[in-house]
């Protein structure tokens, strides 16, 4: 299986559980992404409680997938521990290796975007009553896939320039 052009968004779920030792996997690969100045600034929130997950669909309208799913990961930033103004590049990186580590282990997932909508993030921040440092940057969500649908062919040779632009 070639995982990085297997890649897709799944929305819909079959039954089952993620399992622990392929989430401890998926997180070791998330801590794995490289970080501006190596400042690691990324935490992850692992939630599995359906109440939690009908919160977060309440105040994220495109992640209505969470009420079917067993499990999401919540990407966070810490503002005081990122180098500049990184902490949008750091946590992206961590969450595309966390799709690509779940579709390693067999698992369907989609990247649900907080950061930068202002509505969604503070909402967000609200519910888990971060400390003003922590800023929620993704929701990802994951669980065994129910979607048939074949992964998009990005190829475009035309998004391809050699050495000059033109
Ligand atoms: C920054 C970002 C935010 C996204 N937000 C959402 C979202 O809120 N809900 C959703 O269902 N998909 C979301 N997606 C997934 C995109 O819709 C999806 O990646 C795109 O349509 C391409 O499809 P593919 O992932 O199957 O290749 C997001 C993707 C990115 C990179």
């Amino acid at each position: 299986m070639d995982i990085f052009l297997e890649r897709k968004s799944v929305r819909k779920y079959a039954d089952g559980d993620v399992k622990q030792e392929d989430l401890e996997y998926i997180l070791r690969v998330a801590m794995s992404a490289p970080t501006a100045r190596n400042t690691r600034c990324y935490s992850f929130l692992v939630i599995k409680d359906k109440k939690t997950h009908k919160k977060l669909a309440a105040v994220h309208k495109a992640a209505q997938m969470i009420l079917q799913a067993p499990l999401a990961i919540l990407v966070v930033g810490d503002q005081n521990k990122a180098y500049e103004q990184y902490l949008p590049q750091d946590c992206a990186a961590a969450t595309q290796n966390i799709l690509l580590a779940a579709t390693a282990k067999g698992y369907g997932s989609v990247w649900c975007g907080v950061y930068s909508n202002e509505e969604r993030s503070k909402a967000i921040e609200k519910l888990f009553n971060f400390p003003k440092s922590i800023k929620a940057f993704s929701l990802v969500v994951i669980g065994k896939s129910a979607d048939n649908n074949m992964p998009k062919d990005g190829w475009d040779p035309e998004k391809i320039k050699y050495e000059i632009w033109e």
